[in-house]
């Protein structure tokens, strides 16, 4: 079955095309970096505008790259949330109006379990059942997947996304939009053992998520380092706070792993990017005689292709077909 997937919950217009579920013909995403940058953040109605720009050229791409066309198509899967509403309705809208003139099956992912399952677009495969770390600038969600379709929620942020607290941070340490790759970069010149931010754990045993505090933390820090700055230097917060944000990531993934007693790890979302956290989580797995899986950064951040993965699998359980879908900005698996 050949699906093209698309998305375009928050800044990336991005379509995909892949093969049951598993092998990407095409996965093309126009970033909206450049319009967002001025304003330090994305912003949601410049989002739409883009969107409504972009989605024909890059779903025409992304046909033309995998070398098929509509008629090839055995199903179109589109997010319809969580995400940004206006940029929602972009896609969704889109792909009503592709599939009706088409014929071609419209199906409604949610964007979360494209994270999860981006891993199925690799070649090494995690068997079922397997812990998913799901990171990116809307979510920090721990998962216990036992098969396809079926996520059980172990552990989710009670503020701010992980990836939420590096744009952040970013923002106010003046290294711009967006923030995740701007400090890593940074980061690699500074140590991470210089300042001790907070690490929020919880109650024991818990697999939620605290960002706020350590975001406020940082925060602090700055004013009085502007005015002060002894021998510290930028590099040094930002490697400091991004060991802090990998230190929480791990020891919560790790616990998960532990308490489900699961033999795999699968990471998703912008954050697992991160080169950091990808080898201290590495390490950590190996040690817990887990393995740990990674999709390359491409299939990390926003992306079609794990649209159309999510959706072949949604076919294939017989899952929602039509065209009077309608798109949620909240949206839990
Ligand atoms: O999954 P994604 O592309 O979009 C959402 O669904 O949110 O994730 C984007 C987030 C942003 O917050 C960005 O700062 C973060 O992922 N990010 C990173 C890195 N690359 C992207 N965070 C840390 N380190 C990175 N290398
Ligand atoms: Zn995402």
């Amino acid at each position: 079955m050949i699906l093209l997937g698309i998305d375009t919950s928050c800044d990336d217009t991005s379509a995909g095309v892949v093969v049951d579920g598993r092998r990407a013909l095409s996965n093309v995403v126009h970033s909206q970096v450049k319009v967002h940058h001025p304003h330090g953040g994305v912003v949601p109605e410049l989002a739409s505008r883009e969107h409504i720009k972009n989605i024909m050229p890059v779903v025409e791409e992304a046909l033309n790259r995998a070398k098929v066309g509509l008629r090839d198509l055995d199903g179109i899967a589109v997010t319809i949330g969580p995400g940004l509403v206006g940029a929602l309705l972009v896609g969704l809208y889109y792909a009503k109006g592709v599939s009706y003139a088409s014929g071609v099956p419209l199906v409604g992912v949610n964007h979360l379990e494209g994270h999860i399952l981006s891993i199925f677009l690799e070649e090494q495969l995690p068997d079922f059942p397997f812990v998913a770390l799901t990171v990116s600038g809307g979510h920090t969600n721990l998962y216990y997947v036992e098969d396809f379709g079926q996520y059980t929620l172990l552990g989710q942020t009670l503020d701010d996304a992980a990836g939420e607290a590096f744009d952040k941070v970013a923002k106010i340490s003046g290294l711009g939009y967006p923030g995740g790759v701007a400090i890593e970069r940074v980061a690699r010149q500074g140590r991470g053992d210089r300042i001790r931010f907070p690490r929020a754990y919880l109650t024991k045993g818990s697999l939620d998520f605290s960002f706020s505090g350590l975001k406020t933390a940082v925060s602090l820090f700055m004013k009085k380092w502007e005015d002060h700055p002894d021998d510290v230097a930028l590099a040094d917060i930002g490697a400091s706070f991004q060991e802090s944000v990998v230190d929480v990531l791990v020891d919560k993934a790790i616990l998960a792993l532990r308490q489900k007693d699961a033999p795999a790890l699968v990471l998703g979302g912008g954050v697992a990017c991160n080169q950091r956290l990808r080898e201290r989580m590495k390490v950590r797995a190996v040690e817990e005689g887990a393995r740990l899986y990674t999709p390359r950064p491409e299939y990390c951040t926003d992306n079609g292709a794990m649209i159309a993965v999510a959706g072949y699998h949604r076919l294939q359980s017989g899952h929602c077909v039509g065209l009077d879908l309608d798109v949620r900005s909240r949206f839990p698996l």
